[in-house]
């Protein structure tokens, strides 16, 4: 049995002034297809947001080095301590003597088990914390909803591009660039559909205190969203995002797949 996932190669693409979205495409079990994303922002002290996945790793090299290189990267922000944003995470470490790591302590604690960081090279920030990368200041902002609490999005202040981590995630059907072209229907219900999935305890959520929540993040001006497993979403369709996760104390726990569709899935392979 092979044991890596075969993914697709997607070129990267750039969502902002110096800021260009990494990506790689995988295809699961079911019709609809995820991104594993992260980010490059070239400023004056070029930063890495995530680091990709392992069965990616040559692509994403290629790809990130392309835009910088190795010795030029100084940041290296690190969202949550989940495989498919930490996969390259040693290999980046090694290759760029002259980063440091942006995490918490929570997550060097959950990563441990894996690896030994370099605490020397590590710099911690909590929720609403920032550093500055020289030509912009970068703020850890935790996004509403998430599947690791070591989760810390990334403002930059300069570009007013969010990246969210897994939250505004949505699945596609081909390796689309922006939401905006996606069907709206469609996208509407993927990223209820990703996000409930993704964070199940939105059903015992308060709704005056998630409405909250959600003001906190919409009062920073963020003009695109990016995160790990969707497409960028930029202009009209931010406020749009917002709206939909406004519902979600509201809507059903998503159900999840049973033994039944997994007997349809083998079956179908063996045909
Ligand atoms: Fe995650
Ligand atoms: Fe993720």
């Amino acid at each position: 049995m092979d044991p890596i996932v075969p993914t697709e190669r997607v070129r990267p693409v750039q969502v902002a002034e110096d800021t260009w979205l990494i990506r790689q495409f995988i295809h699961g079990v079911l019709p609809v297809s995820a991104f594993i994303n992260s980010l490059v922002i070239k400023g004056r002290e070029p930063v890495i947001v995530d680091t990709g996945s392992r069965p990616n790793r040559t692509a994403w090299m290629e790809d990130v080095f392309g835009l910088v290189e190795p010795d030029d990267v100084r940041w290296v922000f690190l969202s949550h301590d989940d495989h498919d944003h930490t996969g390259n995470l040693r290999e980046v470490l090694e290759m760029c003597p002259n980063a440091t790591l942006v995490t918490n302590w929570l997550a060097v604690e959950r990563l441990a088990i894996d690896i030994a960081l370099p605490l020397d090279r590590v710099r911690w920030v909590n929720d609403g914390e920032s550093f500055d990368a020289g030509d912009r200041t970068l703020v850890a902002v935790r996004p509403p909803l998430f599947d690791s609490p070591t989760t810390r999005g990334l403002f930059d202040a300069r570009t007013r591009n969010y990246w969210a981590a897994d939250c505004f995630a949505t699945p596609v059907l081909e390796a689309t660039e922006n939401v905006a072209d996606l069907d709206p229907g469609f996208w509407r219900e993927g990223i209820s559909s990703f996000n409930r999935m993704n964070s199940p305890w939105h059903q015992w959520l308060d709704a005056a205190k998630w409405g909250r929540e959600l003001d906190r993040l919409q009062a920073l001006g963020i003009t695109s969203i990016t995160n790990g497993h969707g497409p960028v979403t930029s202009g009209m369709y931010v406020q749009e995002a917002y709206n939909l996760l406004r519902r979600l104390p509201d809507e059903a726990p998503f159900v999840s797949l049973g033994q039944s569709d997994l007997d349809t899935i083998v079956n179908s392979v063996a045909a």
